[in-house]
This record gives C-alpha cells, sequence and structure tokens, in this order.
C-alpha cells in the first residue's frame, strides 16, 4: 500500500518564527512555565489544541463571502440549521459562539444542587459548567479507559454497570441528563462504539433520561466505528453519523472542530419546549436565535465543513497521521496511550518522568520541557487540569497523568510531525534531568488557564 497522503494541496501560508532554546528558556519563565501564557508567535509547532486551528478549504472561504449578515432570518442561518438537521436528524438547531456556550446554556437548565450529570468523561469546560450551576459532573468511563497503556477499540465508552448502579443509588429524579462525549477528549481521544451508544440509550429510556452527545468530535469517532466495529465497514459515514444521532436527544459542538471552523458551535435537540427554554437564555447572552453569537460568515463556514469532515479521504488521513505519531514513539520507548487518539497523541507523563512526584505536577512539567527542547506546545491533562484539594490542602490527583499533542486538522505536514517526534524522542533520553513545578498563583476554577509556577527546587 502507497502513503496515506495529505488529501489536499495548500494554497495559503502562514509563517512559522524561529527561535533559539536560550530564548525558549526565557519565554518560559516569563509565560510561568503555563503554555497558555506563551505568545503563539514564540512557538513553532503549536500542538496546544485542534480547536479553532483548522485550517478552512477554498469553499469554506468562499462561504465566507456568501455571509449574509441580516440580524434576523440570514439565509445562512437557514443554511446552517438544514446541514445539521440533515446530518444529525435533530430538528431544532441553536447557534452558540462555542461549544461552552451551548454547554452554558443547557447547564443553566438540567443543572443546579442535589443533581448528578452523568458521563464517560466530561471535558474541562463542561465539567466547569455542571459545577458552576451547583450540580455534580461524574465520570463513569469503562474499565479499559482506566489503562492508558493497554490497547482496546473504544476505550472511550461507558461503564454501563456503573451507570445503572449510580442511578440506583441516587435516583433517576436526581439525574436530569447523560451526556456521551465523542471522542473521548479527556479520556485521551478514545472512541465510543455504536454498541455503547445503544446500550446507555436504553437505560436512559428505562430511567426517564435523556441522552446527550457532546459532538465536537463526531466524524472521528464515526470513522472508527466503521474501522473497528462489527456491521460498520460497509455502512457509510453520514450513515454512521446519523445512527450515532438518532439515539440522541439532543447535542452540544464546539464546531471548532469536526467542523474545520475558527469559531462556533450549536445546540440541536428534539424537545421543543426544552429548545424553547435555551432559545430564551441564548437571546440574552449569545444574540438572536438565528445567529446566535456568530456572524452570517461563519454559520456559512460550519455548514460546509460539517459535509467536508464526513469526507472518507480525509478521515483515513486525519486518524492515520496521528497514528503515524504515535508510531514512532511506540518504536522508541517512549510512554504513550494506546490506541492513538483520534485528535491528538498522549503521552504518559507520570510513566514518561516517575521520578517527579504527582505534587511537581510531572505533565505540565514535561509539556514545559518539550517547548524548551523544540518550540512544541502540549497541553497538560492531568491533575493541573482536573486535580482537587482536599480540605486538609492536599492534592487529589487526576485519573491520569498526561500530556496531549493535540494536531490541528489539516494543517501540519509530514515533515512537520517527524520534527516533532524527534523532540519527544530527544526529551525522553535527557528525561533524569528534568525537574518538577511549584504552583505560584492559581484560580478556583479552570486553573489550568492562567496558572502560574515555578521549578521546584
Ligand atoms: N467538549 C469537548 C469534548 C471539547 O473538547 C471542548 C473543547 C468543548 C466541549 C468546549 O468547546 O472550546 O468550543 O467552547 N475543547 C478544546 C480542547 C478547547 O482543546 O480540547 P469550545
Amino acid at each position: 500500500m502507497h502513503t496515506i497522503i495529505e488529501p489536499f494541496r495548500i494554497k495559503s501560508v502562514e509563517p512559522i518564527y524561529f527561535n533559539t532554546k536560550e530564548e525558549r528558556k526565557n519565554i518560559l519563565e516569563t509565560a510561568f512555565y503555563n503554555p497558555f501564557l506563551i505568545h503563539s508567535t514564540d512557538v513553532l509547532i503549536d500542538l496546544l489544541t485542534d480547536s479553532g486551528t483548522s485550517a478552512m478549504s477554498s469553499n469554506q472561504w468562499a462561504g465566507i463571502m456568501q455571509g449574509d449578515e441580516s440580524y434576523a432570518g440570514s439565509p445562512s442561518f437557514f443554511r446552517f440549521e438544514k446541514t445539521i438537521q440533515d446530518i444529525t436528524g435533530l430538528p431544532l438547531v441553536i447557534p452558540t459562539h462555542q461549544g461552552r456556550a451551548a454547554e452554558k446554556i443547557l447547564f443553566s437548565i438540567f443543572g443546579g444542587r442535589g443533581k448528578y450529570i452523568l458521563s464517560n468523561t466530561l471535558f474541562d469546560t463542561t465539567r466547569a459548567n455542571i459545577e458552576f450551576s451547583g450540580a455534580e459532573g461524574i465520570d463513569l468511563v469503562c474499565e479499559e479507559g482506566k489503562h492508558p497503556g493497554i490497547p482496546a477499540p473504544f476505550k472511550g465508552n461507558m461503564d454501563t454497570g456503573l451507570l445503572e448502579a449510580f442511578i440506583q443509588e441516587k435516583g433517576a429524579e436526581n439525574i436530569p441528563l447523560v451526556i456521551l462525549t465523542v471522542t473521548n477528549n479527556s479520556g485521551g481521544g478514545q472512541p465510543v462504539s455504536m454498541q455503547n451508544i445503544r446500550e446507555v440509550k436504553k437505560i436512559c429510556v428505562e430511567n426517564t433520561i435523556p441522552l446527550f452527545i457532546d459532538a465536537c468530535r463526531f466524524a472521528e469517532n464515526a470513522w472508527f466505528i466503521k474501522l473497528r466495529e462489527a456491521g460498520y465497514a460497509d455502512k457509510t459515514i453520514p450513515e454512521i453519523v446519523k445512527e450515532l444521532f438518532g439515539y440522541a436527544d439532543g447535542c452540544t459542538m464546539s464546531a471548532k472542530k469536526d467542523a474545520f471552523a475558527n469559531i462556533g458551535g450549536f445546540l440541536a435537540m428534539r424537545n421543543e419546549s426544552l429548545a424553547q427554554q435555551c432559545r430564551n437564555l441564548l437571546i440574552m447572552t449569545e444574540g438572536f436565535p438565528t445567529y446566535g453569537g456568530l456572524a452570517g460568515r461563519d454559520l456559512e463556514a460550519i455548514a460546509i465543513g460539517l459535509i467536508e469532515v464526513m469526507d472518507e479521504s480525509y478521515l483515513q488521513y486525519r486518524i492515520r497521521s496521528i497514528e503515524y505519531l504515535s508510531n514512532k514513539l511506540v518504536d522508541a520507548g517512549v510512554p504513550v496511550m494506546l490506541p492513538a487518539g483520534g485528535h491528538a497523541v498522549y503521552l504518559i507523563a507520570d510513566e514518561f518522568l516517575p521520578h517527579i512526584p504527582i505534587e511537581q505536577y510531572p505533565g505540565q512539567a514535561l509539556a514545559a520541557a518539550l517547548y524548551l527542547e523544540g518550540g512544541i506546545r502540549s497541553v497538560e491533562i492531568g491533575s493541573l487540569m482536573f486535580g482537587k484539594y482536599d480540605t486538609a490542602g492536599k492534592l487529589i490527583p487526576a485519573q491520569l497523568e498526561l500530556v496531549r499533542l493535540a494536531i490541528p486538522r489539516r494543517v501540519y505536514t509530514q515533515s512537520h510531525i517527524d520534527y516533532v517526534a524527534e523532540v519527544i524522542i530527544e526529551v525522553y533520553k535527557k528525561r533524569d534531568q528534568i525537574k518538577g513545578l511549584t504552583i505560584t498563583e492559581e484560580a478556583p476554577a479552570l486553573r489550568h488557564f492562567t496558572v502560574k509556577l515555578k521549578p521546584h527546587n
């Protein structure tokens, strides 16, 4: 078989600004060892996120020019609405400026003190919106999902036994919503199987609990179902996607991922009175229901991106390019989450740096080391992002200590990825010299965005 090539040519390019290791040492200090505080022009390869960082297609840019900027009833909205209805089968579509705006609206309605929102694994902003409402977010990922080094086809699945037990224990009346994240971002970009979605839906129906999908990476998840799940090899991606959303009462979506848009999101659902409640909240903070915090041109770009992302030659290239990086690291003995995720490779930081105690945030120390060595920006997904303190002020660690290398869509070429692998392998060889970090300043919620650290001495 030939090399799977990028299924596109490049028409417009952006420069990468090179800097030296000495310069990066200063930059890192100035940014308090927090990659979110580094200026993007100081980054060589930016793998901080796959969110909003996609290269748009010439068709999407053409769509941008077609955007109708009317306040109400723009044709761009109706194209957006119809595309989402066609793809998902969900009839009621509400645009938002990004995924977390959709979450904020949803959990303002479903959240509240004494309530539990159950998930395979909640993303950080989703959890924050749930907790802000007073409710508790509960992760019930399957057993395979808790062992990063052991491969399994659907490590993003929810543990249906735990789901049933939780409902039994707390009572269905205290569980207003179950939300499945596809793919499971915080759990390593791992997919959820159709069978699992079907089983979760059955339990939800038996207990009269609505099921929502956090659909950010729905197309990547559908591709994994096609590749790995019995009975799906001959189905088209739109067929798989339609079936997936068919089990849902609604979804939240960040169009900054699998819609190749630089901004945008939406809520979609079946229940008219719920949609009405959502629109009422939408008008207060996002905007009128036919634009919801977006420009008409954004609605056009999203509608076009949602179709493009389901192209099989794109998905084959996309998933293969992530696996390509993962394989290179595995061959060099670097501990990575297996198998490779749909949008990112995850380094297992506590195995990479076993000499650094969790209280000194090995994931953050590794992210800092990758930047210093080769100007690569990544993000810690571990105890800095998800850790909490007990009443005595002692850190309660996250389930996994990972560093995510998220690959922006259609942005980097194979030689960029080869360079990334070289840098990581170099850092791995020198791992004994890497020191832990101590927090000097932190916010009460979502602290990883603004936290300040210094090397532990
Ligand atoms: N849900 C998941 C699974 C996500 O990965 C994200 C964002 C959101 C919701 C929120 O969407 O950013 O449009 O408000 N994830 C980005 C990331 C930020 O880097 O993984 P948003």
